[in-house]
This record gives structure tokens, C-alpha cells and sequence, in this order.
């Protein structure tokens, strides 16, 4: 889908934007409410009611009662989750459009449907517990719903391994193979306890034994952003700068994983700056946005990028602009919102209001 700003709102200066939204909102009052992701750019971050990481921000969009107008600046599952998560009466936008996450796209329906077909003499609903990653098209939401699921994000994976595993004997986890693996070893299973589904090749690419013995089968997903960061990232400024503390976000591999000093979601990171005392050196293994805003807002602490040289930028969170939410502000009447219709979103609520309970 092809999607471009009416000029007005493309050669509009920043000065001009930053007036219009500020005087769009106070038009609107409390029946607008703007939810910013970390990873948004900094501009965009400063006209945010709530900043915060995808859990944070379903809770309050869950949480709006006088707000009928959500705007969230974020990627496409987040609006959708939002959607699922409010009543008929209120409407979700997402500023950009084509602002969407690669790594919700590696699992598709029908693939995803093929391996739990495949997954049934296993154990199937019985014995398997889908856990879909926030990280996933309301499809899939409403197929783990269905099957007695839940849903997870990066701050109560954790969590949602043990309600799978209090209730069934195995986990299917879908679409992060890293979040999955790095919270499973967490949970203190062994490596080959944890298994990758490909779904690119016949079985999955397992053998039945593997299978058999496996605690978690794992979708082989990957954020491009966080895979990005290797060990000797994390050798090269231990090397560089004595002291410093390393902290990754979870969607990294396990073996840079295992050598942080800590690794939890984007609002676990936000708390880690915010708590550090004045003059750490904290290099930070996310999306640079976020790091960016984390050195700026903390100048007394030398904060930094952990690679040094790859600019792990989420180009899909970067693509919401201030020209965006102008625009999306100004013309929401005409602008179609984020809809998951029915029954999907009453099958996919079953499974985000479980995360939500048990967080
Ligand atoms: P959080 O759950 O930390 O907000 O992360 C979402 C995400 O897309 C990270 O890449
Ligand atoms: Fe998706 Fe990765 Fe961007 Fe997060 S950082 S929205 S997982 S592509």
C-alpha cells in the first residue's frame, strides 16, 4: 500500500508541526490520548501522554476511559493490541501506516497452523501451550487465545513460561526464537530442552526424538535489530572502557545475553539509566533511538550504544514523524483506524487479558 502525506503536511516546518499538534490536543482534551513507544524518535516522544514498552503501554491503553481517540505512535501489532484491548466505542491510529515489524511477519498464519497441526500427536492443546510474543498479527493472538494461550512481551516472558508449564507440559513459542530461548535457560531448562521450529523445511526441521524431549519448541524468528549485537561487542568495551555495565534487551542472542550485566525490555533499560549513579558508563544493546534519548536525558553518565558501529535503528518505529502525527491529529475523521474485527479480537483479548492477570 502506497501511502503519502498531502504536501501541507510533507513541507510543513518543524516549528509550524509542533504548533499544530500542540494545538490539535488541546482542541481534543481528554478524549485524546497519545502512547509512545521508546523507540520512537525524540521529537515524537516529547508529544507522548505515556512513553513506555509494548506491555506498559497495553496496560494503559486498557486502562482509557475518557480518551475515545488513541493515538499510538508505535508499529502495527502495538495499535492492533490496543485495538483489542479497548471498546467498540474508541478508535486506535497509527500515525504511519507502513510502519509494521519484520520479525511479526516471520510467522505467518498458515505456518504457523502447518507446525501446530504437525505439533498435535505430540500433545497438541492438551499438553502444549501457545505463547505468542506481543510481537505478532492479531491472527495469531486470536489462534493462541483459542487454544488456552497467552501472550507475552519482553517484561513477563518469564512469566508467562511458568503459568505455561504450571498448566502443560510443553510451550510453543512463537515468533522470537531469542526471547524464548534466553528466557528458558533463564527458567533453567537445558539447551536441549529448547528446540527451533524452521518452518522453512519439511517437520520442521526436528527429528520426533527432539521433539519428544523438548520443554519449549521455538519459532525461528528474529529481530534484525537486536541480532545485530555480538559477544565481541561486549568484550571490545569491557576492553575499552573498565567498569562499564552492559545491558541488553532480551530479543538479543544468548551469548551476548549471557554476557550482560543485565537484559530486560525497553522499560527495564529506561529504570536501569534512570537508577544508575551519576557517572556510570552503561553500553546499551537496543535500538538507538531509545539509547540516544537515554545519553541526552542522563548527561552525568556516559551512555552509549553497544556496537559501536552497526546503528541498530528500528526503521519501522523511525518511520512515524512529526509530519505524521500532525497530519493524524488534523484529519482522524477521515483516517481509517486500526480495526481487528470479530471474533478475533474477542479470541485474541482472551489471550492478551491473561498476560495482563498474571503480570
Ligand atoms: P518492548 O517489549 O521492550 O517494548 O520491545 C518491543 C520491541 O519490539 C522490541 O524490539
Ligand atoms: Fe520489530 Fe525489531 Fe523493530 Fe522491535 S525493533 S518493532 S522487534 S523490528
Amino acid at each position: 500500500m502506497f501511502f503519502a502525506l498531502p504536501k501541507e503536511y510533507r513541507e510543513a516546518t518543524a516549528d509550524d508541526l509542533r504548533g499544530r499538534i500542540r494545538s490539535a490536543r488541546e482542541k481534543l482534551g481528554k478524549k485524546l490520548v497519545i502512547l509512545v513507544h521508546h523507540y520512537q524518535r525524540l521529537e515524537v516522544v516529547e508529544f507522548g501522554d505515556h512513553i513506555g514498552d509494548s506491555y506498559g503501554l497495553s496496560k494503559i491503553a486498557a486502562k482509557q476511559s475518557d480518551a475515545d481517540i488513541i493515538v499510538f505512535c508505535g508499529v502495527h501489532f502495538m495499535a492492533e493490541s490496543a485495538d483489542i484491548l479497548t471498546g467498540d466505542n474508541q478508535q486506535v491510529y497509527l500515525p504511519n501506516p507502513l510502519a509494521g515489524c519484520p520479525m511479526a511477519d516471520m510467522a505467518e498464519m498458515a505456518d504457523v497452523l502447518a507446525a501446530w497441526e504437525y505439533l498435535k500427536p505430540f500433545g497438541g492443546a492438551g499438553q502444549i501451550m501457545p505463547i505468542s510474543y506481543m510481537n505478532t498479527a492479531a491472527g495469531l493472538k486470536a489462534f493462541t487465545g483459542r487454544n488456552g494461550g497467552l501472550i507475552c512481551t519482553s517484561s513477563n516472558a518469564r512469566a508467562a513460561l511458568e503459568y505455561g508449564f504450571s498448566r502443560r507440559e510443553k510451550v510453543f513459542f512463537f515468533p522470537d526464537q531469542h526471547l524464548g530461548y534466553n528466557t528458558g535457560i533463564a527458567y533453567g531448562l537445558s539447551p536441549d530442552q529448547l528446540v527451533l521450529w524452521d518452518f522453512s523445511r519439511d517437520d520442521g526441521g526436528l527429528t520426533e526424538k527432539q521433539i519428544e524431549r523438548a520443554k519449549v519448541i521455538l519459532w525461528k524468528g528474529h529481530c534484525h535489530v537486536h541480532t545485530n549485537f555480538k559477544p565481541e561487542h561486549v568484550h571490545d568495551v569491557r576492553r575499552r572502557f573498565p567498569g562499564v555495565k552492559v545491558v541488553v534487551h532480551p530479543e538479543c542472542p544468548h551469548d551476548v545475553v549471557k554476557l550482560a550485566d543485565a537484559a530486560g525490555s525497553t522499560s527495564f533499560i529506561v529504570n536501569y539509566c534512570e537508577k544508575a549513579e551519576s557517572g556510570s558508563i552503561i553500553a546499551i544493546g537496543t535500538e538507538i533511538n531509545l539509547v540516544n534519548r537515554m545519553a541526552h536525558t542522563h548527561p552525568d553518565k556516559k551512555i552509549f550504544e553497544l556496537s559501536g558501529n552497526t546503528c541498530p535503528v528500528c526503521a519501522n518505529m523511525y518511520r512515524t514523524t512529526l509530519n505524521d502525527l500532525a497530519y493524524t491529529l488534523e484529519n482522524y475523521l477521515d483516517i481509517k483506524p486500526i480495526v481487528v474485527p470479530e471474533p478475533m479480537k474477542s479470541e485474541a483479548r482472551s489471550a492478551l487479558e491473561k498476560m495482563l492477570e498474571i503480570s
